[in-house]
């Protein structure tokens, strides 16, 4: 009665990595119970999961070729756009986030266009545009551009609106950190970047005010909803951006931080339904209304929260 923090499993968001091709599974290592999967397996998850009342997902695209323009991230039969029609036609009651970002298309693994070793800012918002404006028109309900560019979500903002999509939401990575805890993610996409890093774009984690300089210029920009990731070793990030804006705050509970709990669980260093609940009930006591998760799916199917 007198607990102060009660999560709300309907606010968790599932997150799947879609391959080309067909009757396709791969186990990521790293990541117990999470598979790549092509589209005709993930229709079938997400069936199973929404029988489950999961109704809420994120969905990556890992193609088969990759180029130096990301081609495959804005081709109207690329990977996550073929997907999305697939998932509107049979799963009409899901509502579908899509990562929008050019890294995993890149032949570089950069979130940008690069150019001589650099990666160019301005360049890269023309490509990420497309490639939110091609979701949407594949049926995506909301974007969420991941790849830290500056004033990428104007740019995306303003070719939704002018291609008739202007109330469909943007949820933005606004806070998001150069992380070592993306290291599952980056082999589950096969997107870590071929040379240097992403800390020219990524921010840096000694720094928390700048945080809030990101997020309120996003919202400026046309943000409708605000992202901190990773959450974990960014509680206090999410605590004062809940205190500094009125829009609706997401965490991202990311990769690294599944595999810890995994790692522990499997080890029998610590129990994993108690890992799991404390680990929710942080990042929705420091402030977040809605969480990306891996743990989504053991959640609803053990009934933790
Ligand atoms: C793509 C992207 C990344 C994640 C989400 N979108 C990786 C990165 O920035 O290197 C990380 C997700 C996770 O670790 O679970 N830019």
């Amino acid at each position: 009665m007198v607990a102060e923090t009660v999560v709300d499993r309907k606010k968790l968001i599932m997150p799947h990595f879609i391959l080309e091709g067909e009757r396709l599974r791969e186990q990521i290592m790293s990541m117990p119970g999470i598979s790549r999967v092509s589209s005709d397996n993930l229709l079938r998850d997400l069936e199973s999961d929404y029988k489950l009342g999961i109704d809420k997902i994120l969905l990556f695209g890992i193609p088969d070729t990759k180029d130096e323009e990301a081609s495959g991230a804005y081709d109207r039969n690329g990977v996550v756009q073929l997907a999305l029609r697939e998932i509107k036609k049979h799963l009409p009651g899901i509502l579908v986030i899509t990562d929008v970002c050019l890294c995993e298309y890149m032949s570089h693994g950069h979130c940008g266009v690069v150019d001589n070793g650099e990666i160019l800012n301005d360049p890269s918002l023309e490509l990420l545009a497309r490639t939110a404006l091609s979701h949407a028109e594949s049926g995506a309900d909301m974007v969420a551009p991941s790849d830290m560019m500056d004033g990428r979500v104007r740019a995306i903002r303003d070719r939704l609106d002018a291609g008739g999509f202007d109330d469909l939401p943007i949820l933005s990575y606004s806070a998001k950190y150069a992380s070592a805890f993306y290291g599952p993610f980056r082999e589950a996409a096969g997107s870590a970047p071929q040379f240097g890093d992403r800390s020219t774009y990524q921010m840096d984690c000694r720094n928390a005010i700048e945080a809030g300089k990101e997020v309120l210029l996003d919202i400026e920009e046309g943000a409708d909803i605000v992202m901190v990731k990773p959450a974990l070793s960014y509680l206090d990030v999410i605590y004062r951006i809940r205190n500094l804006v009125d829009v609706p705050l997401c965490a991202y509970n990311v990769s690294g931080e599944y595999a810890m709990v995994k790692a522990m669980a499997k080890l029998g260093y610590g129990d994993e339904e108690r890992l799991v609940k404390e680990i929710m009930n942080s990042i929705f006591r420091a402030g977040a209304d809605m969480v990306i998760s891996y743990h989504t799916r053991d959640i609803y199917r053990n009934s933790w929260f």
